[in-house]
């Protein structure tokens, strides 16, 4: 152990420098535009996975590709399933960006590009580790096959139905996925479960085209008009989601889970500050932590109507669009609430006015038993380390594969966060803490270990 950690040591820089190379190159991809890029990504984890002494392959999909590795010479021993995704989200607003999101800049301890946190730089502590167990000890204490994918961010399609199609090559007997957040700077923290999510586009449309407001306006549906009183109505004032039976299968929080939340350090103020607003806001009733990890929501991501460019332009838009989003938690069903948000949105489309509903993707929320024999492994892999064991959260973002690795494969996933949750992960500027990643190699390192101490 002391010379795979060694190893890791002597390695930072050179780590840093290839972590780099990776997020030079952009693999957006919802952007059609990028799949000669995507191409390259997975090409560049073809040669790290190879490299790194694993039997790699990259297995072309309908959309972008695969990278498959595996090391599977430990006998009797567990096989731990390894998750990644090197697709990320547009860098948009690209003015934001203090250095530019594909060219990786080093700065004040960090990081500083598009996909430093989500996910290529977490995901990288446990390809090298890998190396770093087999360059110097040309062995694994448990079997490894990593499953590292292109379309994490639009939805994980052709991933599900590889997964549902190979299930022998991908068994194992635990996941591990790195792309989440520790529970704040120097508070590491094993994720027990993530919402689920369910995303859609609705796009109202009126008149034929853009009409003069002066003479045509208040004698024709406006869209614009309408779909932001549809959008009003998702909501009561007391922050309650509208849609028709949304709440009706939800498990109310525990008493002991309500209290598990509560005994975490939290800073309201400090929170707030972070992200620029002056009051905390969210459905009535509930902590701001219950909010984020624990309740359903349902956001707006995106609404365009009309004229946005500069000075006014006095018009009847033609159409007007909203993309929107629900966060679920467990034992809601993302198909049945897309049709009753659809449902919602059509029962209030007036006369004059057409509405075409897409939808785009969903998966359902998790959550794991925090006491289990690999929960344990990692917090002790973590404790290692990061010096300090960590503390047990839920997250309020989503990872589609995790639901899909508990239906198909029948196992559990170990989520790992390396980042937090101020690393800007689909924001401008984009950032990893460099101390950060190398502590996640470390205890990527010692989580082999562990993991084949225990007991399956
Ligand atoms: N890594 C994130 C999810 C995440 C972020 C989990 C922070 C926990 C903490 C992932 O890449 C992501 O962005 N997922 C999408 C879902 C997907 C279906 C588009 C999300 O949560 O919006
Ligand atoms: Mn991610
Ligand atoms: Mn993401």
């Amino acid at each position: 152990m002391q010379q795979v950690e060694q190893f890791l040591t002597n390695h930072t820089d050179q780590f840093i420098e290839q972590v780099c190379d990776f997020l030079r190159i952009p693999t957006i991809s919802a952007d059609s535009a990028y799949k000669p890029e995507m191409q390259r990504g997975a090409q560049f984890l073809y040669a790290q996975l190879s490299q790194a002494g694993l039997d790699a392959r990259i297995i072309e999909t309908a959309g972008h590709p695969i990278v498959f590795g595996s090391w599977q010479k430990a006998k009797d021993a567990p096989t731990v399933l390894v998750y990644g995704h090197y697709d990320v989200q547009p860098p948009d607003p690209l003015g934001e960006w203090i250095t530019p999101p594909f060219e990786p800049d080093l700065r004040d301890g960090y990081i500083y590009a598009r996909g430093a946190t989500d996910d290529k730089g977490q995901m990288f502590t446990h390809i090298k580790s890998v190396e770093a167990w087999l360059k110097t000890q040309g062995r694994l204490p448990v079997n490894v096959k990593f499953v590292i994918e292109g379309e994490e961010e639009i939805g994980s399609d052709n991933l599900d139905r590889f997964l549902h199609h190979n299930r022998k090559l991908v068994q194992c007997e635990i996941a591990v996925i790195s792309d989440s957040s520790q529970y704040g700077p120097g508070i590491p923290a094993i994720t027990y479960g993530l919402r689920g999510i369910l995303a859609c586009e609705v796009i109202v449309t009126g008149p034929k085209q853009d009409l003069h407001s002066g003479v045509f306006g208040g004698s024709v549906v406006n869209p614009a008009n309408e779909l932001a009183r549809m959008i009003a109505s998702l909501h009561d004032d007391q922050g309650h989601v509208q849609i028709p039976g949304f709440y009706d299968d939800v498990i109310p929080l525990s008493h002991a889970e309500r209290r598990r939340f509560a005994d975490l350090p939290f800073d309201e103020a400090t929170f707030l500050a972070e992200l620029g607003v002056d009051a905390a806001k969210g459905e009535a009733g509930y902590t701001t932590i219950e909010r984020r990890w624990a309740r359903p929501t349902c956001d707006v991501n995106g609404l365009t109507s009309g004229y946005s460019g500069e000075g006014p332009k006095t018009i009847v838009p033609s159409s007007a669009t909203a993309k929107i989003s629900c966060r679920l938690v467990p034992n809601q069903d993302h198909k049945k609430l897309t049709a009753a948000l659809r449902q919602f949105l059509e029962s209030m489309c007036t006369a004059g006015l057409k509405l075409h509903f897409k939808s785009f993707h969903g998966c359902p929320a998790i959550v794991f038993d925090p006491n289990s024999r690999h929960m344990t492994a990692a917090r002790a892999a973590i404790e290692h380390a990061f010096g300090i064991a960590p503390v047990m959260i839920l997250e309020g973002g989503s990872i589609p594969v995790v639901s899909t690795f508990r239906d198909v494969l029948a196992v559990d996933t170990l989520l790992l966060g390396w980042g937090q949750a101020t690393d800007n992960l689909h924001s401008p500027n984009e950032r990893f803490n460099i101390t950060d990643f190398h502590r996640g190699t470390q205890a990527s390192a010692h989580l082999w270990q562990q993991l084949a101490v225990q007991r399956w």
